[in-house]
């Protein structure tokens, strides 16, 4: 059994949608891929499966395989830490291997499973990674029901709707950092701050205000109100302390030819974003400042049976 799961961006909203704001996210042309057999104990590339290395495939399994030991071999295009949604594009391709295999492959219980796994992983997630990995295209992820949602989860007191979202074929350019950011340190970073200080609480809900701005400049390909609500939501995300001064050196290389750029996914390493009509010229700059570039197109696929 052979599956795949794309990686994501997210557009705007991150960090903020752990508190219930919204946020748009893509899923990529760049993925992971997962083959399963039957085996006589668990080994993932050859290697016992292990908590350390293994988490997220090891609480796939936990979640929804009680069958016979597996061997698992994964490959991947999507660095991992890059905060291009690694470990949901893992967890994604994992749970549609192991639910095909039980014959009970359905999207909506790929991408809550999905989420579960990366709760549980990382001891907080929302599920804007997990749901975009799943279904692909655009995802916009709400705490209001909109028209056709896909579904709802709840944790506590949070509710997030998922919703497709149109968007036009946005020519973006991922600028990976080479450094890894923790997902779970920078969430846990974000939460102090917000849980001590009125004004991180002012800056989450700003940060929700954009993303909801950004809405209709998406349906309307709008790209320079796109990318000057980009810049002012990597400006919040900085003062939420995420960023990094190797993103900052790549965001200002790209600014000159780009609609606007941002740090995305969770930050303290890991990447940027930027749209652009001029993907080429953005990747050299991006490249002139140590970084590595990813000449990205959204991903109408989310997983796949290969
Ligand atoms: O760095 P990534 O790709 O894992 O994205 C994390 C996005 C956050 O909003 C920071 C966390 C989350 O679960 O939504």
């Amino acid at each position: 059994m052979e599956t795949s799961a794309p990686a994501k961006v997210i557009l705007f909203g991150e960090h903020a949608v752990v508190y219930g704001e919204p946020a748009i996210a893509v899923a990529i042309n760049l993925r992971t891929y997962v083959k399963i057999k039957k085996s006589e104990e668990y080994r993932v590339n050859g290697y016992p499966m292990s908590d350390k290395y293994h988490s997220y495939i090891k609480n796939a399994i936990k979640l929804c395989w009680d069958g016979e030991p597996l061997d698992i071999q994964t490959k991947s295009e999507v660095p991992s830490a890059s905060g291009m949604g690694s470990s949901a594009s893992i967890t994604v391709a994992m749970l549609t291997a192991l639910l095909a295999m039980k014959d009970e492959l359905k999207e909506e219980k790929i991408a809550k499973l999905g989420f579960e796994v990366e709760y549980r992983t990382q001891g907080s997630a929302s599920p804007i990674d997990t749901s975009t990995v799943t279904h692909g295209k655009g995802i916009l992820v709400h705490r209001e029901k909109k028209d056709h949602f896909l579904w709802k989860v709840e944790k506590g007191e949070l509710k997030w709707y998922i919703h497709h979202i149109e968007v036009p074929s946005l020519k973006l350019v991922v600028g990976f950092s080479g450094i890894k950011g923790s997902t779970k340190d920078m969430v846990n970073k974000v939460r102090r701050f917000y849980n001590w200080n009125s004004f991180a609480r002012d800056v989450i809900r700003d940060i929700g205000k954009i993303t909801m701005e950004a809405i209709e400049p998406l349906q309307d390909e709008d790209y320079e109100r796109i990318g000057e609500l980009m810049n002012e939501d990597n400006k919040l995300l900085t003062i939420l302390g995420v960023n990094h001064p190797m993103l900052k050196r790549m965001i200002n290389a790209s600014l000159k030819h780009s609609y606007g750029a941002k740090l995305t996914g969770a930050g303290g390493g890991g990447s940027i974003i930027a749209l652009t009509d001029e993907q080429d010229e953005v990747a050299k700059a991006i490249e002139e400042v140590g970084g590595k570039a990813y000449k990205v197109e959204i991903s109408k696929d989310g997983f796949r049976i290969e």
